[in-house]
């Protein structure tokens, strides 16, 4: 067999694990290994990419697998195993069942890819990346939840529809856990450099912003048969991107806070530096009281999971 260049291996060939391994792959970036439980599925899925590669031009390698000795040597591990969420499912029901999954994927994983950066998308996914850190061993740096790129990335649409403008130019943060908590910042969105403040009325903004908090359950309750995937996994992509040719996009992900934000070992939504060696840098935004106290409120709620996740069960 040829030399593998670059590997990323998807975990979990659903919705989202499929989709995110066809944007790695159809972009050349990597050779990607496609892992599921189920028999048979990431084979189909990583064969029929294979044989849209000639139409695409790649010279990389797919492959689908039911065994994760195939993930060895990953640059990068993108977690996506797990359950979505159905209608009427909040992310949290998804605890117990994904905490448990995260644990075989994660012990099964880190051992045969010592080097490697893990991107946990599986929901609850603050929760899970927190799971995966503790289950790895890993640095935290390389460690990172995908959350908050898919938020600020339906905030930015949302606000694109809003005043009929390219989505590409309006650009945004969002703070804080991926759930109904998480803190988008209207003060750290721009369009084309043009605060938002100065062309959309604070309470126009402030429904777009709840829009937002509710977009996971927009897409959930308009395809009844599971969660959003084309977002997701385009957001997975930009982060994979980031990383593996060190462009060191700032972009809103899940990571280990140690002090910074007053938060103090926990997993959660900040803007960080993204690249080759994972978190490069944390950065810590001036934010007002309020927005302080909700980014606080969210995270107490993560933290609150995390020990749900992590006590010992009756
Ligand atoms: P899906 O149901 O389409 O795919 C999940 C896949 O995981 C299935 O193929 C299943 O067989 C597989 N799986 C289950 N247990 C496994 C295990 N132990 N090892 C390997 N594979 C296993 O679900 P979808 O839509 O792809 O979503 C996946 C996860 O990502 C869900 O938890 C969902 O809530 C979450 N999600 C998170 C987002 C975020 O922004 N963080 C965005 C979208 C989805
Ligand atoms: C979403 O936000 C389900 O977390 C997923 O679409």
């Amino acid at each position: 067999m040829r030399r593998m260049k670059t590997k990323v291996s998807v975990i979990g060939s659903g919705n989202v694990g499929a989709t995110a391994a066809q944007l790695i792959y159809q972009s050349g970036i990597a050779d990607v290994v496609l892992f599921d439980i189920v028999e048979g599925v990431p084979q189909g899925k990583a064969l029929d990419l294979a044989e849209a590669g000639p139409l695409w031009n790649i010279s990389s390698s797919i492959r689908g697998t039911n065994d994760l000795a195939d993930t060895a040597g990953s640059d990068i591990i993108v977690v996506t195993a797990g359950l979505p969420r159905k209608p009427g499912m909040s992310r949290d029901d998804l605890l117990y069942a994904n905490a448990n999954v995260m644990r075989s994927v994660v012990s099964g994983t880190a051992p045969l890819s010592p080097d490697g950066i893990y991107i946990v998308v599986t929901n609850p996914m603050d929760v899970m990346t927190q799971i995966s850190w503790k289950i790895s061993g890993f640095r935290p740096q390389r460690v990172i939840g995908m959350g908050g790129v898919l938020d600020a990335s339906r905030f930015r649409t949302f606000i694109a529809f809003e005043l009929g403008v390219a989505p590409a130019d309006v650009e945004t943060l969002v703070l804080g856990g991926h759930g109904d908590l998480m803190v988008p910042l209207p003060q750290y969105t721009t369009v084309k450099g043009i605060p938002l403040p100065e062309l959309l009325s604070a309470q126009r903004i402030a429904e777009l912003i709840d829009r937002t908090k509710n977009g996971g359950a927009e897409i959930v309750s308009l395809l009844k048969t599971g969660s959003a995937y084309y977002a997701p996994a385009a957001s997975v992509f930009q982060m994979v991107k980031s990383v593996l040719s060190d462009e060191r996009r700032i972009l809103p992900c899940a990571a280990y806070l140690d002090g910074e934000y007053g938060v103090h070992d926990l997993f959660v939504g900040v803007p960080v530096v993204l690249g080759r060696n994972g978190v490069e840098k944390i950065i810590e935004l001036a934010l007002t009281d309020e927005d302080k106290r909700l980014f606080s409120k969210s995270a107490v709620a993560v933290k609150g999971l995390v020990e749900t996740a992590l006590a010992p069960r009756k």
